[in-house]
């Protein structure tokens, strides 16, 4: 087994990291050193080819990575001054994602940490996201809450060391994420739908009644999404079907409150639960600049230190692969060249 090679390695407290990530639309790849320092942190996407399609086609996404990979591998080693025999290890995201795009990015790991004699550590993208806030934060360790809000989940966990996790509350159905995207859709705005919902949320008010699910409820900690996008569904046809106007812009500004302040209550809810005084995030939706604000003003209240990555570290990247991979690398966590890609994988 190729990973039993390395189980005897000396672990490295400054390890130098490749980290590849392909899970969706974006191909990126990262120097991390440290499990904290970003060296470089490279990107291609080909999230504009998808716009006409409404959402992610994969063989689009998957042939995009094919020939996006090794670009921004080199450019990310470039970037970094860091020759291939410099590097400690390298780690790929294995999962959650598309299949087929997964597989280029861990096809091309294998293959690399093969040649540079090196371990390859499997990554799961989830994890990544809640890694992100240790990125140029070296102060930060567990315990903490972290809040995950992405377009394939949504949680709210409590950290207890870097690899110990306790699920406080998760969405029972939709991610948040995909609830934004749903509902651009029904307002005819362009995929990403997150950012193009918050950009007309700030032009309209937060005047259509829509359902605030479990906000309130201080002992349940779940979200639920999919009633409040039928609720918006049911909004705009009714309106469509009588011939009334009404404005999308306050449809996306209400939308957004009832998304995005149920968060924050169940965020601070858990560390108040934890006893904790340390709050991270991240995930795609954290890069919302309501849900920032919000977060930071909730926080600073009641005096708990808040951990946002900035935006790029939200969406995806690598970067937040080369810290989550950091954290493995020390535990001896190495995969074999058997590694497979996986469509889905445990919080
Ligand atoms: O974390 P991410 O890049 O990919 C997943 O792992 O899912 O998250 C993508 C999700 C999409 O649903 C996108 O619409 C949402 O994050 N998103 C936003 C914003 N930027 C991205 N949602 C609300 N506001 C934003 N500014
Ligand atoms: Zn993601």
């Amino acid at each position: 087994m190729y990973s039993d090679i390395y189980k005897d390695i000396k672990i490295k407290e400054n390890a130098t990291i490749l980290a590849i990530e392909s899970s969706c639309d974006e191909t990126a790849a990262s120097v991390v050193r440290g499990g904290r320092e970003i060296l470089s942190n490279e990107i291609m996407s080909s999230c504009s080819e998808h716009v006409r399609f409404g959402g992610v086609v994969p063989e689009i996404a998957s042939r995009a990575h094919t020939a996006a990979v090794s670009l921004v591998t080199d450019a990310a080693l470039k970037k970094a001054g860091v020759t291939l025999k410099e590097l400690d290890a390298i780690a790929v995201t294995y999962g959650a994602g598309l299949l087929g795009a997964l597989l280029v990015g861990v096809s091309y790991a294998k293959a690399l940490a093969y040649a540079a004699n090196i371990p390859l550590v499997p990554v799961s993208h989830i994890r990544g996201h809640i890694a992100a806030c240790y990125l140029n934060n070296p102060d930060l360790e567990p315990p903490f809450i972290s809040l995950l809000a992405s377009g394939g989940h949504t949680a709210v966990m409590f950290v207890k060391s870097y690899t110990e996790f306790e699920i406080i509350g998760q969405t029972l159905d939709d991610a948040v994420g995909e609830a934004f995207d749903k509902v651009a859709r029904v307002l005819h705005l362009e995929y990403p739908g997150g950012p193009n919902i918050e950009r007309l949320a700030k032009t309209g008010d937060p005047s259509v009644e829509l359902p605030r699910m479990f906000k309130g409820d201080k002992h349940n900690f779940n979200f639920t999404y999919s009633g409040l996008k039928t609720a918006v569904i049911n909004y705009t046809h009714g309106r469509e079907q009588a011939g009334e106007p009404y404005s999308a812009a306050d449809v996306a500004c209400s939308f957004q409150c009832a998304a995005l302040n149920v968060l924050v209550e169940k965020t601070i809810l858990a560390a108040k639960l934890k006893n904790v005084q340390t709050v991270a995030a991240g995930g795609g939706v954290v890069a919302n600049g309501y849900l920032r604000e919000k977060l930071e003003k909730a926080c600073k209240t009641r005096k708990i230190k808040l951990y946002l990555p900035p935006k790029p570290l939200c969406t995806d990247n690598a970067a937040m692969i080369g810290a989550e991979g950091y954290i493995q690398y020390t535990k001896c966590n190495f995969a074999g060249l058997d590694l497979n890609a996986q469509a889905s994988v445990e919080l």
